[in-house]
């Protein structure tokens, strides 16, 4: 049996403030059980609800050195759907009502200790994963540490690490003196060709430089982050390893996301049914809403972290001019207090055409993927995007601009040749994107069979887990047999 252990610092069930979450928390389960067992292994942050804390069971605590002190490490588990998670515990560090702290110094610290505690666990729980998979720059020393120190012992002599990037634009960067002493890492970890990027240390670049492989969420945006534009000033080095790096499209969760059993839908449907059955579900949310009532107006969702990776400078651009048209405009997010008070402001001024609603919730997340006709998703970068997926899954049209697995998940409309599964635009321009919305609306209030055909070809897509956890599991092999 081989032994993977994810280190991430977002989970579901447990934890989620976007799709790194749903990826930790879906993918795990359908790798072949037969043949790996995997496990996953957290921060116990004190925000996490208390009914996902009542399942875990305390294990043992020691304590660790960090950061001139000895810290408290302790060690929770947990099972779900057969999978075991570990959280480590540390109320100083993990206490916010946040995941991530609005003071970056915090989170380098807290992701350091987790680090460094995830190694130092291991012996004690006596797992000796064959590989740890890393996720994002929160994890980026683990694959350091196990170069440096840990490579000393028995115990730790041949795991290999992987690295994956689900943002590369998230880095972890702080000063290089200060970062010497938090991460108690010697000074020759601080020269260009390991930590140091720009002047500063990097931890994302050290999670890229020692890991023995670096994924991605998808092919097209492998490539891109090789690219100037899309680098985040680590293309030099992506090129440089650019055969160790792969992308793998991410999946969903096809029994959470499925509109025919979703438990927070009060009308169900599928593939067949959908014609008849999906707009239930639109009036349903019209009301909770206070939206118009009006079967046919053609209504655009958005679910997303509202930050300037997802093209919202681009909707506050021509937002006025696509109020205007028939359409009604559904937002779910939280993030960046502009794009907050954007929303709020234009659900004040189209009261009954706009609803803003700037908070978290599953549930009305749901019920948006299902009432919706189509799904706008403009964003400047997308490294995957899971929520056009999930928009696909519930027969909800996605928009996209054409960067990342954006481009890899949506095809765009062809009228001529009866293809596509949405609309996308190329260029970063509002405009354009104006246009492309229009289209969808075109084909929506005028060719209404074509519309229906656009639907049954996206329900029809497969982006379940089922090909892209076969291709982890390839890269496992291979790395362990290396
Ligand atoms: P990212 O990880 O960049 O935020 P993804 O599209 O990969 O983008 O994943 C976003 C996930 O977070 C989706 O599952 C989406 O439904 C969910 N999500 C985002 N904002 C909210 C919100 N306010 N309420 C509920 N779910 C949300
Ligand atoms: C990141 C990316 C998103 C991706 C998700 C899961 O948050 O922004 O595009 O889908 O990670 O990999």
């Amino acid at each position: 049996m081989k032994k993977i252990l994810f280190a991430a610092s977002e989970g579901v069930p447990f934890i989620k403030t976007g799709g790194l979450a749903d990826v930790i928390g879906s993918l795990p389960k359908c790798i072949d059980k037969k043949y790996f067992d995997v496990r996953i292994i957290m921060p116990k942050y004190a925000c996490i609800s208390q009914k996902m804390k009542d399942m875990m069971q305390y294990k043992f605590h020691f304590y660790m050195d960090f950061h001139w002190k000895q810290e408290y490490v302790g060690v929770f588990e947990a099972e779900v759907e057969g999978i075991t998670y570990y959280f480590i515990d540390n109320e100083s560090l993990f206490g916010e009502a946040t995941p991530y702290s609005r003071d970056p110094y915090l989170d380098i610290l807290k992701f350091t200790y987790f680090s460094k505690a995830v190694l130092s666990t291991l012996p004690i729980i006596d797992f000796r994963p064959d590989i740890i998979h890393c996720h994002d720059w929160q994890t980026g020393l683990i694959p350091v540490y196990l170069n440096e120190r840990f490579h000393q012992g028995d115990f730790f002599k041949g795991i290999k690490s992987i690295m994956t990037i689900h943002n590369l634009k998230f880095q972890g960067k702080w000063d290089i003196p200060s970062m010497k002493e938090i991460t108690g890492l010697p000074s020759y970890f601080f020269a260009p060709d390991k930590l140091e990027a720009y002047k500063d240390a990097n931890i994302l670049k050290g999670g890229i430089v020692f890991s023995n492989a670096i994924t991605t969420v998808s092919s097209t945006y492998a490539n891109e982050i090789m690219t100037e534009f899309y680098g985040e000033g680590l293309d030099g080095l992506l090129c440089a390893r650019q055969n160790d790096v792969r992308g793998i499209v991410n999946g969903i969760d096809y029994d959470e996301f499925d509109p025919e059993t979703d438990r927070y839908l009060e009308y169900h449907y599928n593939p067949v049914n959908f014609r008849k059955e999906k707009i239930k579900n639109k009036r349903a949310l019209q009301e909770q809403l206070g939206l118009e009532q009006d079967d046919k107006k053609f209504m655009i969702g958005i679910v997303s972290r509202l930050t300037d990776q997802k093209g919202f400078d681009l909707i506050a651009h021509v937002m006025d001019e696509l109020c205007h048209d028939n359409v009604q405009i559904v937002i779910l997010g939280t993030g960046d207090e502009k794009y907050e008070n954007m929303f709020r402001h234009f659900d004040w001024k189209y009261h009954g055409k706009v609803s803003a609603n700037i908070f978290y919730s599953e549930e009305i997340s749901h019920k948006i993927y299902a009432s919706c006709d189509a799904f706008l998703m403009p964003s400047l970068f997308e490294p995957c995007g899971l929520s056009q997926l999930i928009a696909l899954r519930y027969g909800t049209v996605p928009i996209v601009r054409e960067t990342g697995g954006l481009k890899d998940t949506v095809e765009p409309y062809n009228e001529f040749e009866n293809s596509g599964t949405g609309f996308s635009f190329t260029n970063y321009n509002a405009h354009e994107m104006l246009a492309s919305i229009r289209y969808a609306e075109s084909v929506y209030y005028n060719k209404k069979r074509e519309w229906n055909k656009l639907i049954d070809r996206g329900m029809a897509t497969d982006f379940s887990w089922k090909v892209s956890a076969k291709k982890y599991q390839e890269m496992y092999d291979w790395l362990i047999d290396r």
